[in-house]
């Protein structure tokens, strides 16, 4: 049986789809992730799947529970931890972990070993105001938070949105440890290199998903040659590459442009002939393997000039 199965999810606001023709599966133990910008609809799908809000058109299941008809038992096996606002900033470290536990008609001491690996890192501030933590130990906190009642499925909405890089490389190597002890886990981030710590993806963008698949397949479909760009110009080497009819798309990414070239009409020998035309100068055109980033932009059709 799947942790979670939703099978043509849609969702309105009004009149904006927030979400539509959504479908997923998560196996036991996965930990699969929803990548996409803001306004995506990822919140929208937690909150379906979370029985906080009904989807207007398919069903979706988590641990074989139907979100509409057995709610109740969902939110028995189910951890939330919701992108913001999720702890009580007034109560202190123990008092948010124990109210949390009480909800769930259960105890700090009685579940102590469900959250031990984490809540020791806090507990030297456990009597310290959760308002008053940093990104990294709230975000800890709200885990703990999330697992005080043993959930065999977890729901995480961009658990590592405005945290440091290393409480973000921490927070993954915990995720990973949860998988092991066969938690399955939907993890939601807007941070593409996110996406190959996870064990199945879904590209998402304006309520609908781009792609499903593994990290490493998502790449491979990546169809055409890529190419790092640089020279000493930047921002006019972008506009000039733009206004090259060869060229089939680009988009700065980190200190380097990423490029693609329209077969036949285009290569990187005529590129550089051109930026030097240009009186571009150390143009360095370099071929590189695509990541998760390049295969959003391509299957967004956004980097289409
Ligand atoms: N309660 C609401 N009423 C009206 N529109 C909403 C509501 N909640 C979300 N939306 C809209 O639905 C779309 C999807 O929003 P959602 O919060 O699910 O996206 P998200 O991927 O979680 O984005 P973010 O990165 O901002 O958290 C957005 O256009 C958003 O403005
Ligand atoms: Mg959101």
């Amino acid at each position: 049986m799947n942790a979670v199965s939703a099978n043509l999810i849609g969702k309105k606001y009004g009149k904006l789809q927030a979400l539509s023709g959504i479908s997923l599966e998560v196996g036991e133990g996965d930990i699969f992730g929803l990548i996409g910008p803001d306004g995506a609809g990822k919140t929208t799908l937690f909150r379906i799947l979370a029985t906080l809000i009904l989807p207007d058109e398919g069903t979706a299941s988590v641990c074989g529970f139907d979100v509409v008809k057995d709610y109740a038992n969902i939110r028995k096996v189910v951890g939330y931890m919701p992108g913001r606002f999720s702890l009580y900033q007034d109560l202190t470290v123990l008092e948010n972990l124990t109210f949390f536990a009480s909800v769930f008609h259960t105890t700090v001491e009685e579940n102590y070993d469900s959250v031990k690996d984490i809540y020791q890192q806090i507990e030297p501030f456990k009597n310290r105001r959760a308002g008053a933590l940093s990104g990294g130990m709230k975000q800890k906190l709200a885990l703990c938070c999330a697992l005080i009642h043993e959930p065999s499925v977890l729901f995480l909405d961009e658990p590592t949105t405005g945290v440091d890089p290393v409480s973000r490389k921490e927070f993954w190597t915990m995720l990973q440890r949860l998988k092991q002890r066969g938690i399955s886990i939907l993890v939601s981030t807007p941070y593409m290199d996110e996406a190959s710590l996870c064990d199945r993806i879904a590209l998402i963008q304006n309520g609908k998903f781009l792609k499903t698949d593994t990290p490493q397949n998502i790449i491979k479909g990546f169809d055409s040659e890529l190419w790092s760009v640089r020279s000493d110009h930047m921002s006019k080497l972008l506009s000039d590459l733009r206004l090259n009819e060869g060229v089939s798309s680009s988009f700065a990414f980190g200190d380097a442009h990423h490029v693609t070239l329209k077969n036949g009409k285009c290569n990187s020998h005529d590129l550089s002939v051109y930026l030097d035309g240009l009186k571009h100068t150390n143009v360095c055109i370099q071929k590189i393997e695509p990541n998760v980033e390049d295969c959003f932009m391509q299957l967004s059709g956004k980097n289409i000039l």
